[in-house]
């Protein structure tokens, strides 16, 4: 019989290339998701069909109790969070209650319907915030700067916390920044690929931005939801840093970015101060040595490959957009 994953984010980036990847291994994928007035399934519209989707919330604690009942998964991959850092300190008690308190309600659905799901959770290299050492692994203090890396640092403990009160098999994966073509716009990766597709289209003149100078270790979404499968299948459960090992400036991303369609950042770009944050992350490298020993994982696709995949993907969309075959 097949084994049984839920997803909770299953319409997130993440959720679309986990969905994907258990597709592939022959798991039936189950996929929470929240009600909203219109539908918001355009990241796993290639998938309809074969990911079973069920509403269900992350605040709503007899939602999820009644979903892990009705779904019986052998696993489950709690992605849904409020993930974006700057809107986490325009509604810090959400971010709290979603972020954080959401990932007790998970564990507690576990806890009152069956002991032997295994439990990924999707915490953050935010933890790590102003960095105590370089670069991070497992054992490198939390220094959160954001309500968001707050209610992670909670997320992260209460995973590890029912772990050793009730020996569920929970695992957080500490990931360090990872996108995709299917990023969000407001992170600035995809922001960044999304401007450069429609300024070279000749659609905006302009792409304004913060903080030029903070420092990411990026990866490739598809790379790093393998990661957490192989957490899943391990013996014991446990705690890994999935990084890349490279760290790379903001500025470094535009620059190639640009460069990738023979354009000069420095005509297009402003610095605009409004969108640098209260307290900021400047830098942050991870060493992902265990997830390699351990798990066997490595990451395939380099940072110049990530910032050209993300540009193609965004010209090509802008483009069939033009054409007035897409709208998002
Ligand atoms: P994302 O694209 O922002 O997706 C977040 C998902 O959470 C969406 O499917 C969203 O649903 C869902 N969600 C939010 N609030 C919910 C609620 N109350 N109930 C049910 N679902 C809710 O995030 P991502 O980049 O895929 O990241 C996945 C997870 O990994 C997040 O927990 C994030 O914090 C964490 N993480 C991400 C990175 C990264 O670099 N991407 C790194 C480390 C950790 P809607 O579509 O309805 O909004
Ligand atoms: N979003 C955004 N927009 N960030 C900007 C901008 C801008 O216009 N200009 C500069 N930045 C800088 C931010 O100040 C930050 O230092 C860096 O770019 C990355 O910002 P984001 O892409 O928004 O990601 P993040 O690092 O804050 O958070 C992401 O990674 C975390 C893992 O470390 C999110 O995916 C989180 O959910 C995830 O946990």
């Amino acid at each position: 019989m097949a084994r049984k994953a839920l997803i909770t984010g299953t319409t997130g980036q993440d959720g679309a290339y986990l969905a994907e990847f258990l597709l592939g291994k022959g798991y039936e994928v189950h996929g929470m998701v929240r009600r909203s007035s219109t539908e918001n399934f355009e990241r796993i519209a290639h998938l309809r069909g074969r990911v079973t989707l069920h509403q269900a919330d992350l605040l709503d604690q007899l939602s999820i109790v009644e979903l892990i009942q009705k779904v019986r998964p052998d696993e489950v991959y709690n992605l849904a969070a409020q993930s974006f850092v700057p809107t986490s300190w325009v509604q810090p008690l959400l971010t709290g209650e979603f972020t954080g308190l959401g990932v007790t309600r998970m564990l507690e659905g576990i806890r009152l319907v069956d002991r032997s799901i295994r439990f990924y959770q999707a915490s953050s290299s935010e933890m790590f915030g102003a960095v105590r050492e370089e670069p991070q692994n497992e054992h490198t203090p939390f220094w959160p700067r954001s309500p968001y890396g707050v209610a992670k640092v909670y997320g992260h403990w209460i995973t590890v916390n029912y772990r050793e009160s009730y020996g569920i098999f929970a695992c957080s994966g500490i990931l360090f920044n990872h996108e995709s073509p299917l990023r969000g716009k407001e992170f600035v990766t995809r922001k960044i690929t999304d401007a450069v597709a429609r300024i070279k289209l000749g659609l905006q003149d302009k792409l304004r931005l913060g903080n030029l100078d903070a420092m990411r270790d990026w990866g490739f979404s598809g790379d790093y939801v393998r990661a957490m499968w192989l957490m899943l299948q391990q013996d014991q459960p446990d705690d890994y840093v999935v990084a890349t090992g490279e760290k790379h400036s903001v500025r470094e991303f535009v620059e190639l970015a640009f460069q990738h369609v023979d354009l000069d950042w420095r005509d297009w770009v402003e610095v605009d101060p409004a969108l640098f944050r209260p307290a900021e992350v400047n830098t942050l490298r991870g060493d992902a040595s265990k997830a390699r020993r351990v798990l066997g994982w490595e990451p395939t696709v380099s940072f110049p490959e990530l910032v050209r995949m993300m540009v193609d993907a965004d010209l090509a969309r802008v483009r069939r957009e033009e054409r007035g075959q897409v709208r998002d």
